[in-house]
């Protein structure tokens, strides 16, 4: 039976929007059956409406399905991503794990491989401490952070061990380059592979 991958992410303007898309296309590559669901967007329509590219993308996105509890009870695995917001988590993908209580409180959100991807303006920016702030939810639920480290020579050019990341530049639109993709496909594959031993 197909391993179960769930991609879920919140994306303002495209970047991690992207990175889910290759996540998902790499766990499909790899077999898995997958779901790839963005959270609700919670900002007032007058925020949107005041940055072109976010209103657009909230547009793109407006006949795609959003994140459920299910999409995460589903899954043997969950990868999560988020754009960088002052050092940790944006709080749309914040309050889609929030409303995870009822799950949490079944265990039914236990047991299972979970990491994360997010993408910050600058280098130094916190993508890192955004990670660890999503690992600190994800331990709570009692899931196995599978962190990639070092396990691949990919992870020397992308240079981050908890997860993935990308810099989005000045003009925050620098496209996703084989560093980021190929460090997406290395945690996905890495994900499979532990949740593949957890299911056997
Ligand atoms: C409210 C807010 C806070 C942000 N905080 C940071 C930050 O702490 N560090 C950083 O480098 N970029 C920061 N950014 C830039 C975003 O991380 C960047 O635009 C995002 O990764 C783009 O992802 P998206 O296109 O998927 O929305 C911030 C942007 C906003 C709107």
């Amino acid at each position: 039976m197909s391993l179960k991958l769930a991609v879920i992410y919140y994306s303002s303007t495209g970047t991690v929007d992207a990175m889910a898309r290759r996540a998902a296309m790499a766990g499909e590559k790899a077999g898995a059956e997958v779901r790839l669901r963005h959270v609700e967007e919670n900002a007032p329509p007058a925020a949107i409406d005041g940055v072109e590219a976010w209103r657009d993308h909230v547009e793109a996105l407006a006949d795609q399905p959003t994140a459920t509890p299910e999409d995460v009870t589903w899954a043997d695995a969950v990868l999560l991503g988020s754009p960088t917001r002052f050092g940790s988590v944006a709080s749309q993908l914040q309050a889609f794990l929030d409303g995870l209580g009822p799950e949490w409180a079944k265990g039914t959100l236990a047991d299972k491989v979970y990491a994360g991807f997010t993408a910050s303006q600058t280098a130094h920016g916190g993508q890192e401490s955004t990670l660890l702030a999503l690992y600190t939810t994800l331990h709570h639920f009692g899931g196995i952070v599978v962190a990639p480290g070092y396990t691949d020579p990919t992870k020397f050019t992308d240079g981050n061990p908890y997860g993935v990341s990308h810099v989005t530049g000045p003009d925050n639109d620098a496209p996703l380059e084989d560093a980021s993709l190929d460090a997406l496909d290395h945690l996905v594959e890495r994900v499979l592979m532990v949740a593949g031993k957890l299911t056997d």
